[in-house]
């Protein structure tokens, strides 16, 4: 990494603990990362394994950096905001970052001041296992700062910047949504084997290397998602018969309207905060 700074996450839970150890990985200076949760338990495993600085309180490790990652649950987001509003004064010097989901950064104005900087973050569960697929959004930060968190995001697999909160939505449906898609399409097709007689081991190893391995196509190549899908399906052939099917129940409209009921889900959850 080459912007190095001081950097406070609050909050130790899955989502840290994966992007920190990905900051780790890339060479980020443990020394610069700062850590604050409740319970000791994540902390010491963290401190441990990383060895990062940890603290209980999260005014602790605000203080000493210069950006501030939120990374508690949104239901706790205006609590946390308001204990550090209230006792840190010097909100507008430091990079804000957010990756709750569902609070715009509008409400953020009102839980820590108009004149903050904000990147919001919408990362993806994959994020755990180094394959993440993160949006980013902001109305006030700068290139330095936009490529300082594209760096830190890099760390846990790739990184999408959108224009507004209402694209970041649109993502949060795709990409955030989408590990449980595709979940639902692999566990179709691996018992859609197991009915023809596969055992469900089998099925599952088949399934889930067959999309891991599309997947890899699908990003190594410069053909567009419908030529790959045609470079495999030979006219008069099984693959074309199986193709048939999904497009005789008309899988693209399935798949449009699964992402348009996430995304209303998306901008209804926004109305709660
Ligand atoms: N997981 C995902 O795939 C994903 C994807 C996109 C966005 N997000 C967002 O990422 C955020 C974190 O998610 P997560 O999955 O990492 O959740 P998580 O595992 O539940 O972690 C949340 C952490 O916050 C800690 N915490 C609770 N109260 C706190 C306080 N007052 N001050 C500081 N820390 C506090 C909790 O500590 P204790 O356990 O000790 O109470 C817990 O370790 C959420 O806002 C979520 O919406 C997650």
């Amino acid at each position: 990494m080459n912007d190095i700074r001081k950097i406070a996450f609050i909050g130790a839970g899955n989502m840290t603990q994966s992007i920190v150890g990905g900051m780790c990985k890339s060479g980020y200076p443990a020394d610069h990362i700062f850590v604050s949760n409740p319970s000791p338990e994540k902390l010491e495993k963290m401190k441990s394994s990383l060895g990062v600085n940890t603290s209980q309180d999260n005014i602790e490790v605000i203080k000493q950096a210069d950006v501030i990652v939120l990374s508690v649950k949104p239901q706790l987001m205006e609590q946390v905001c308001a204990d550090i509003k209230s006792k840190v004064d010097n909100l507008a010097d430091k990079l804000i970052i957010t990756i709750a989901a569902g609070i715009r950064m509008p409400k953020y104005r009102t839980y820590l001041g108009d004149d903050i900087t904000i990147i919001r973050v919408m990362p993806n569960t994959p994020s755990l296992v180094g394959q993440g697929m993160s949006g980013l959004v902001t109305d006030s930060a700068d290139d330095k700062d936009k490529a300082y968190v594209t760096e830190v995001f890099d760390g846990v697999g790739d990184t999408l910047w959108v224009a507004d909160e209402d694209q970041l939505d649109i993502l949060g449906a795709v990409a955030g949504s989408g590990p449980a898609y595709f979940f639902e399409f692999m566990d179709s097709l691996a018992k859609g084997a197991m009915e023809l007689g596969f055992d469900p081991e089998k099925a599952r190893a088949m399934v889930q290397q067959t999309c891991l391995g599309a997947a890899q196509m699908a990003k190594e190549s410069d053909l567009t998602l419908e030529d790959l899908r045609k470079q495999v399906t030979s006219k008069g052939g099984s693959t074309a018969k199986g193709v048939e099917v999904y497009q005789q129940r008309d899988l693209h409209t399935i798949s449009a309207d699964a992402v348009k009921a996430a995304v209303k889900r998306n901008q209804e959850m926004a109305d709660l905060f």
